[in-house]
């Protein structure tokens, strides 16, 4: 059977490709074109742009002298940092944690550096204490300027084989810790009339990891919580009230001495930050208010990547978490960490995962 000259295959491609509308020649990516060659450059433009909104500006002392802090978990890592930052810039901080003897130390050094301190003991878990951190905060500084929900717990592990007891610990100090502090916090801001509330979320808030299930889990609660008080805040006409959620990358902290860990491994720190960048972070995005902000350049990469291809993100660090956690790490004993009491370990602001192997304080960090 003959068929019509017009529809012949040869014919019909030949149509298309008539109809098809050429891309501009400076979209065509074949090795070798101006595209192609521009790439890598485009590339790193984009990287420098991610840090770049990374970038905390400069705070001037004059804005945060004579402003009231309260800070949770101030006895170590990240809480100490941003303590010790404050007092350098001449706050009222009050420290928040359980270890009343650390709480000391660090009150004494936001002392020396210029500020105020205050130290409470307090288990952020416990809605009572918070309300006595309230209580004793106003009692001694008056009004508060802002509140740094930072205080949490972690767990490492196959979520099946962490106890469920710590994953229900996990769960009461990082979520209900901050729904606790957010609520004295917000009703004495309504109250004032202004207030900048900041909790301490995580790059895990968006890009869940394995084996921190519960951690991530309710890291992604906080951000949620954030995105929905700012909406009741925007409802009520309280312009001068706000939330910020911080979400760091891995952090040099001692957090992974306290976590529990039940992967029969050492924790996997990989390429971990500076605590002190965080800490100076924080103190930012408290005179700065932002829904969200992850801070440096690799949370902004790992924020923008989970934003734009979620499951290939969540494949990918899946990947990396499992070959560097259950595969790599040294083995190590099962422990519940700080969650259910305090631990002697872990005092200053530093985890030592920077350090060079060997060095005095040195923690494993992978890769
Ligand atoms: N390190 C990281 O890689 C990383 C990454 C992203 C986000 N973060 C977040 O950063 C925040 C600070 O952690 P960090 O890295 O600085 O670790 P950290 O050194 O272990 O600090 C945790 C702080 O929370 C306090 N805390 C724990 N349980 C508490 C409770 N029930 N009541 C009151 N205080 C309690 C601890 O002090 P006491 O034991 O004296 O109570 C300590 O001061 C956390 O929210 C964490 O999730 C950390």
């Amino acid at each position: 059977m003959s068929r019509a000259a017009g529809h012949t295959p040869a014919a019909r491609v030949a149509r298309i490709e008539s109809l098809s509308i050429p891309l501009p020649q400076v979209f065509d990516m074949r090795p070798g074109t101006p595209l192609a060659r521009l790439l890598p450059l485009l590339l790193a433009c984009w990287l420098l742009a991610l840090g770049g909104c990374a970038t905390v500006g400069h705070v001037d002392r004059a804005e945060v002298a004579g402003k009231t802090y309260v800070v949770t978990g101030a006895s170590s890592g990240i809480g100490r940092g941003v303590a010790e930052k404050l007092g350098s810039m001449g706050a009222n901080v009050v420290l928040v944690a359980r270890r009343t003897e650390l709480l000391r130390e660090v009150a004494a050094e936001v002392q020396a550096r210029g500020g105020q301190a205050l130290p409470v003991t307090a288990d952020v878990s416990r809605a009572d204490d918070m309300a006595r951190v309230m209580r004793e905060t106003l009692a001694r500084f008056g009004p508060i300027h802002v509140w740094i929900n930072n205080a949490a717990v972690g767990t490492i592990g196959r979520f099946v084989d962490v106890p469920l007891e710590d994953h229900a610990r996990v769960v009461d100090v990082n979520l209900k810790g901050v729904i606790h502090g957010s609520h004295v916090a917000l009703r004495q801001f309504r109250q004032q009339g202004f207030g900048s509330l900041v909790n301490m979320g995580s790059i895990e808030s968006e890009s869940p990891l394995a084996y921190h299930a519960s951690y991530a889990s309710t890291k992604a609660a906080i951000l949620a919580l954030g995105r929905a008080l700012n909406e009741e805040l925007r409802l009520a006409g309280l312009r001068k009230v706000a939330v910020s959620t911080v979400m760091p990358w891995a952090v040099d902290t001692p957090f992974f001495q306290h976590a529990s860990n039940h992967s029969g491994r050492e924790p996997a720190v990989i390429l971990p930050d500076d605590p002190r960048k965080v800490a100076d972070a924080v103190v930012w995005v408290s005179l700065h208010p932002r829904e969200e902000f992850p801070v440096g350049w690799k949370a902004n990469l790992a924020y923008a990547g989970h934003r734009v291809a979620p499951d290939l993100s969540e494949r990918l660090s899946a990947d990396v978490m499992h070959r560097y956690q259950m595969e790599k790490a040294p083995p190590a004993p099962a422990t519940s960490g700080s969650l259910h009491r305090p631990v002697e370990v872990g005092r200053g602001v530093d985890g030592g995962h920077r350090e060079p192997p060997g060095a005095v304080g040195a923690r494993p960090t992978v890769p």
